[in-house]
């Protein structure tokens, strides 16, 4: 096959970032993308239905011309989140609630430092009908970090989905067979979002051969096996996996640093590269479910009908962006050649 039509996707995770940043970010979106889930690790986050909404305002004022694309926003848990918060999010057209643990990420200090006494929250939000999306990491330093996310399944992930039985849970960018294997096991609404990166690469790709900064995202890289059973979990289309790049821009000099930021600026090629990643798996049939209908049905959004076609066409992606600011930015898979490209 050497052209494929899809609806047009949407993107279920991924961070925009905000000021002049925002006429980088959004058009790189929009431009395959028709909705994007916005995380809301901002500096100072967005915590409340007040900040969703003046940033959802400066995202669409950062629109192409003419575009009709639409941010999805979410607001950031603290533990200061109280229900009335909650209430207040929904009465604004807020659709979810993004938990990360304290410490577990960029911009994630003022996280979550005591799950125990969020359950009245969770149960809020299932209450009314909105979703918890779940950066699933432990923060303990004596955990290893390839194994994080594992324990955070077991610690707590497992905890919150018996409790609160009608919450909707996304388990944002897994990373392991594990994940991959409690999603699968799970109740109704309980889904995940997977990366491009996570599909195309392992640890390797980040260490062999000399550190490359560029491919260092969190939850980190792990061992092939688990890059393996991702792939499997796609191919297989699993309606509980869909996509969200996580594309997560950071300065060049952030990346390439003695500590160097977390994340992958991947919206430049996120689409062709999913499609690259199931065309390898002979299972370009699977795409337009991953891509464009589980999430929206996940999220009970209406399904797009806008289409969009990709072309087997090799081209490379660049090997440096300036970003508006005059800064350059690594994009993800730089200098590399994608063998898909969007029919324009
Ligand atoms: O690699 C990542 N980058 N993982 C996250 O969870 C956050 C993100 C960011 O905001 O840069
Ligand atoms: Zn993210």
């Amino acid at each position: 096959m050497n052209e494929i039509t899809i609806i047009k996707p949407d993107d279920w995770h991924l961070h925009f970032r905000d000021q002049d940043m925002l006429l980088e970010t959004v058009p790189a979106t929009a431009r395959c993308f028709e909705r994007a889930v916005v995380m809301p690790n901002l500096v100072p986050p967005v915590t409340t239905a007040e900040l969703a909404l003046s940033y959802k305002e400066r995202i669409l004022a950062a629109r192409p011309a003419g575009s009709t694309f639409t941010p999805l926003m979410t607001i950031y848990l603290t533990d200061k989140t109280s229900v009335e918060d909650i209430q207040d999010a929904k009465k604004a057209g807020v659709l979810a609630a993004k938990m990360y643990p304290a410490g577990a990420t960029t911009n994630s200090d003022s996280g979550v430092n005591s799950l125990e006494s969020l359950y009245p929250v969770f149960e809020a939000l299932a209450e009314n009908d909105m979703l918890l999306l779940i950066h699933g990491e432990v923060t303990q330093k004596h955990i290893d970090i390839f194994d994080r996310e594992k324990e955070f399944i077991d610690q707590h992930m497992v905890n919150i989905v018996k409790r609160v039985p009608n919450l909707k849970v996304v388990f944002e960018h897994i990373t392991t067979k594990d994940a991959a294997d409690f999603v699968l096991n799970a109740r109704e609404g309980v889904a995940a979002t997977i990366t491009p990166q996570h599909l195309l690469l392992n640890r390797n790709d980040m260490l062999d051969g000399g550190v490359r900064p560029h491919n260092y995202c969190l939850p980190i890289l792990k061992r092939s096996t688990h890059q393996e059973a991702l792939r499997a979990v796609v191919k297989s289309g699993s309606p509980k996996f869909f996509l969200g790049t996580d594309s997560a821009p950071h300065a060049r000099h952030r990346k390439e640093s003695d500590c160097g930021c977390a994340g992958c600026y991947s919206a430049w090629s996120a689409l062709e590269l999913y499609t690259q990643v199931f065309d390898e798996l002979d299972a370009l049939d699977k795409l337009e479910g991953f891509a464009s209908l589980y999430g929206a049905d996940f999220y009970g959004l209406p399904r797009n009908t806008e289409v969009v076609t990709l072309v087997r066409e090799a081209w490379d992606v660049p090997e440096s962006i300036a970003l508006p600011s005059g800064e350059p930015i690594v994009p993800f898979f730089a200098g590399k050649s994608v063998s898909w490209k969007i029919k324009t």
